[in-house]
């Protein structure tokens, strides 16, 4: 398996006034294609701002960060978003899906983007949405599904473009167990059977469990791969 995204060195500081802010302090990771990895650690510890980087949404302070071949720290803004929509789905905790349209016109979204004609986007919105298990609810707006329900669209977006990378934030963080179950199997199928690369941040040991690896971050600060860490209890 080759290295999908390598990051040698990264810093990230923030600037506040004239105080400096270091939120992430010379990460290195390599996370090969296939990969299922869970990021934890602690409430402010730079998980976001970690994944945020590696989706192209923002930009390490030094060091290298490349995600399938492209220089994340040396694209413009334009580049950036040309390629963020081409190579990354997004998973968010509160599932931001646009109110004012239905599951089906949500999902269709990212293909909006690509030269696809209409009846392929019917395709490729019907098939991921028939995945997900909500073939019975494309009509239906945000407001009139669950919360399991709405991020099972979101998952259904992420997907839909085919992207390099998944990566998702607190997926099962405003889920129930049940529905939190459902999206984790779904998770699970992406990267077992359709062999999507998944880097998710998550605080629910649960979630975590169903990763190939745990990674953990303190203070901006990556642990070594197989350090076994005493925040993580046992499974009750
Ligand atoms: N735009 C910004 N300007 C200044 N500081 C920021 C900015 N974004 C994040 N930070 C700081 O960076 C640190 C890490 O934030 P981040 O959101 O990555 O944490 P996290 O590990 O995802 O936490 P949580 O588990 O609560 O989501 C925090 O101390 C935060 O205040
Ligand atoms: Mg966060």
């Amino acid at each position: 398996m080759s290295a999908l995204v390598d990051i040698r060195n990264l810093s990230k500081i923030y600037h506040r006034g004239d105080q400096i802010i270091p939120v992430l302090t010379n990460i290195s990771l390599v996370i090969a294609e296939g990969e299922f990895l869970a990021l934890m650690g602690p409430s402010g510890s730079g998980k976001s701002t970690l994944l945020n980087m590696i989706a192209g949404i923002d930009r390490p302070s030094s060091g290298l960060l490349r995600v399938g071949g492209a220089d994340i720290g040396e694209l413009t803004e334009t580049e950036l978003a040309g390629w963020r929509a081409a190579n990354i789905g997004f998973i968010f905790q509160f599932y931001n899906l646009m109110p004012v349209l239905t599951a089906y016109e949500n999902v269709e979204l990212p293909l909006l983007l690509t030269g696809l004609s209409k009846k392929e986007r019917k395709e490729h919105v019907e098939l991921v949405l028939n995945m997900v298990g909500l073939a019975d609810r494309m009509e239906h707006y945000p407001a009139q599904l669950s919360g399991g329900q709405q991020q099972r669209v979101a998952i259904a977006r992420a997907v839909v473009s085919d992207p390099l990378v998944i990566v998702a934030d607190e997926p099962t963080g405003d889920l129930d167990r049940a529905s939190a179950e459902d999206v984790l199997l779904l998770m699970e199928h992406l990267n077992e059977q359709l062999g999507k690369t998944i880097i998710m941040v998550t605080h629910d040991q649960r979630a975590a469990a169903k990763a190939h690896s745990i990674r953990h971050l303190d203070k901006g600060i990556l642990n070594d791969a197989d350090e076994v860490s005493a925040e993580m209890p046992a499974l009750s």
